[in-house]
């Protein structure tokens, strides 16, 4: 069994809720590929399809089974409850939720420790993510949990992401150090229900999806150093 920084696959891990308001925003993408990374590392992870489309769930069930990665279904904003039922054994629980403001976003925010909001690199996506840190943050009552963004389907030393890069951090919207680039194989491997970190498990996308899933694993542990 798996000892990762602060995380322990016999323990019962963090909450990792991946959430934005905007459609198509790579949450599915994201919380896929960080499920299966921990999976890979033995870390035991439980993944949360909280989305009535069920994308997770549909990609679990294609040929490679996103690595045999446990998966628990529940688009319900009762996920908090059965997140908090199930999550133990497993070293983290990754929650995917739907793109559009519900209920069930609200009840995947309120148990989750750190959250990840995937953001394109485009003026309106940020402006959207914007939108989404206030009304999700201000619907989880009494208590904010720690947010980051994500930039996802980026092309590496754009213009357009080193902006979108500065005009965040100038916002104080704190952002992750990796992005998630725009890269084919993500969809190559989602074709089979697989993610890059098992398709080819040295390539870049696995590099890149192993870079967040280390800041996740910081923030992370850092959290517990300052609740413990
Ligand atoms: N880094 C990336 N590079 C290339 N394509 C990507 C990347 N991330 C996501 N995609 C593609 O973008 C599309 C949307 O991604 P995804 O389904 O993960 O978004 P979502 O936020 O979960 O959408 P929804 O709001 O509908 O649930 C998919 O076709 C996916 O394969
Ligand atoms: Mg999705």
């Amino acid at each position: 069994m798996a000892r990762i920084g602060g995380l322990d696959a016999r323990m019962t891990g963090p909450v990792v809720t991946v959430a934005s308001l905007k459609g198509g925003s790579g949450k599915t993408t994201l919380a896929c590929c960080l499920a299966v990374h921990w999976q890979l590392k033995g870390l035991r992870p439980l993944l949360v399809d909280a989305d009535p489309q069920r994308s997770a769930t549909r990609l679990a069930e294609r040929e490679a089974a996103l690595g045999g990665v446990a998966l628990l279904e529940e688009a319900d904003p009762g996920v908090w409850q059965a997140i908090k039922a199930r999550r133990a054994g497993h070293g983290i629980t990754i929650v995917d939720t739907p793109g559009f403001d519900s209920e069930i976003t609200v009840a995947a925010l309120a148990v989750a420790d750190l959250v990840l909001i995937p953001v394109k690199a485009s003026p309106l996506d940020v402006d959207r993510m914007m939108d989404t840190v206030k009304t999700l943050m201000s619907g989880v009552k009494g208590w904010a949990p720690t947010f980051r963004c994500v930039l996802t389907q980026t092309t590496p030393g754009s213009v357009i992401a080193r902006h979108v890069r500065a005009d965040l951090a100038e916002s104080g919207f704190p952002l992750l150090a990796a992005d998630m680039t725009n890269r084919v194989a993500y969809a190559e491997a989602a074709l089979y229900g697989a993610t890059p970190s098992l398709t080819a498990a040295e390539g870049p996308a696995a590099r890149e999806i192993a870079a967040i899933a280390d800041e996740a694993e910081a923030l992370l542990s850092t959290k517990k150093a300052l609740t413990a």
